[in-house]
């Protein structure tokens, strides 16, 4: 079977392939967002910490897993489980994990949806099509089925295509175009009025509220949400990494970036957010700055108002970040349900894409008919509790049930000198034993 897998053809293309997965609205929208609702720069502080010391070490688990079994999570987890018990526990874990990758995509498509029709409402601005502006910025049913069956389109479009031609080398194309947009846009809105005053809110931190608990675990969240864990996709990416590539430095480099991005958009958002009350649009509600929706899709659509004719250029580019940055996330998503049946099932990929991609649509149009009722318990259920079990599982499974000389052979595989690194000698403990408890505390608090 491994001649038929994909494989990920260089080491760049993995990066920017797993970093595009990483990258995604849990960055541009999510961390912003998250940072202006949990006191600013203090979140910022503590999402830096557990991005490194938590996330960052249950990441190189689920890598590692993948570039061990070279196959999807279940057939992964199930190669390094040694008896019958461990064996269900695998399937459980690995299916665990497809399936809230099916179900993440099923709202993530919905949001992603939106970014796709508010790219496109500046140039039916330009146009003069009024009503069309209207219609695309008004929370519709039928814009919202119309936008997800386009956004689910394109992701299933790249999956069918493969690892290389399809994820790698999309990903190549849309992770620097991402970069580009995002630095000129921070650029610009850091030279207008108020944008100094955000930057503070941004950068200096109030460590009074450092270990607030409900700070903690929202940063927590963040940081798995960030990096794609608890849901099969690194494993599934680790899969497609050869035996000589390092994965230490590999897994680090994602990580590295997908928390460069998030500080960096964080730099666009909080102080376009000051930039917008200094232009008169109100950016705070009962005494607290708006936030989630409000702020992506009402306070800064206002600031670009207000700009005139500049503003929408910037109001495109800015939308086009995101879907961009949605696209690059939700094809990690749809893979990882497609390389299960393609491999469990022997389907051929096209067909097995299509399949997965219609059950998943079906899916958010049952969210986008019952709204109010599915939407966030969606959100909560697989953010909250799925992301978080499935990855401290994945993290046990590493230090509990992999016979310990096999986990660091892998670990030397393409990486020789790696025994006389400090990760060798921390990580194997940490993952065994800090990173469950620790994940499990937090969990446990947030309940
Ligand atoms: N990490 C992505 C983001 O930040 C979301 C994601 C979660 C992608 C889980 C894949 C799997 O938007």
């Amino acid at each position: 079977m491994s001649e038929t897998r994909g494989k990920f053809n260089s080491r760049l293309g993995f990066i920017l392939a797993a970093a595009g997965s990483a990258v995604g609205l849990g960055n541009i929208w999510g961390f912003p967002t998250q940072a202006t609702e949990n006191g600013g720069a203090a979140f910022v502080l503590m999402y830096l910490i557990l991005a490194f010391c938590l996330a960052y070490p249950a990441f190189m688990a689920e890598l590692i897993i993948g570039r061990h079994g070279q196959a999807n999570a279940v057939e992964s987890l199930t190669k390094i489980s040694r008896n019958e018990a461990q064996r269900k526990f695998a399937f459980v874990v690995g299916f665990g994990g497809i399936l809230c990758a099916g179900l993440l995509m099923s709202f993530y498509a919905i949001v992603a949806g939106w970014m796709l029709a508010y790219t496109i409402e500046p140039i039916t601005t330009l146009a003069g099509a009024t009503e069309a502006s209207t219609w695309l910025t008004s929370h519709g049913t039928e814009r919202n089925l119309l936008f997800t069956l386009i956004f689910t389109g394109l992701t299933i479009f790249i999956i069918s295509r493969g690892v290389e031609d399809g994820i790698e080398r999309w990903s190549k194309r849309l992770m620097p175009a991402l970069v580009l947009l995002l630095v000129s846009l921070t650029i610009y809105v850091l030279t207008l009025d108020g944008a100094m005053e955000g930057l503070k809110a941004y950068l200096i931190p109030d460590t009074s509220r450092l270990f607030d608990p409900d700070l903690i675990v929202n940063a927590l969240g963040q940081a798995f949400f960030s990096l794609s864990l608890g849901t099969s996709v690194i494993i599934i990416y680790g899969s497609y990494v050869a035996k000589n590539e390092n994965l230490v430095s590999l897994g680090a480099s994602v990580t590295l970036i997908d928390v460069a991005i998030a500080f960096l958009a964080g730099l666009l958002i909080v102080p376009a957010m000051y930039v917008a009350q200094a232009q008169g649009v109100d950016i705070f509600k009962d005494g607290v700055l708006l936030s989630g929706d409000t702020l992506v899709l009402t306070v800064l659509p206002a600031l670009f108002d207000t700009m005139g004719n500049v503003g929408i250029l910037v109001s495109f580019a800015f939308f086009l970040l995101l879907s961009i940055a949605s696209l690059t996330s939700s094809i990690s998503m749809l893979e990882a349900p497609v390389s299960y049946i393609v491999e469990r099932f022997g389907i051929v990929r096209n067909k097995a894409t299509i399949i997965m991609g219609c059950i998943i649509f079906a899916v958010s149009c049952i969210i986008i008919l019952n709204f109010s009722a599915l939407f966030g318990f969606v959100i909560s259920l697989t953010t909250e509790y799925g992301q978080p079990i499935i990855g401290m599982l994945c993290c046990i499974f590493v230090g509990w049930i992999w016979h310990r000389s096999s986990l660091l052979e892998e670990l030397k595989s393409g990486n020789e000198g790696v025994e006389h690194s400090l990760f060798w000698k921390i990580w194997p403990w940490y993952t065994k034993l800090v990173c469950p408890v620790a994940i499990a505390l937090v969990f446990i608090n947030s309940l």
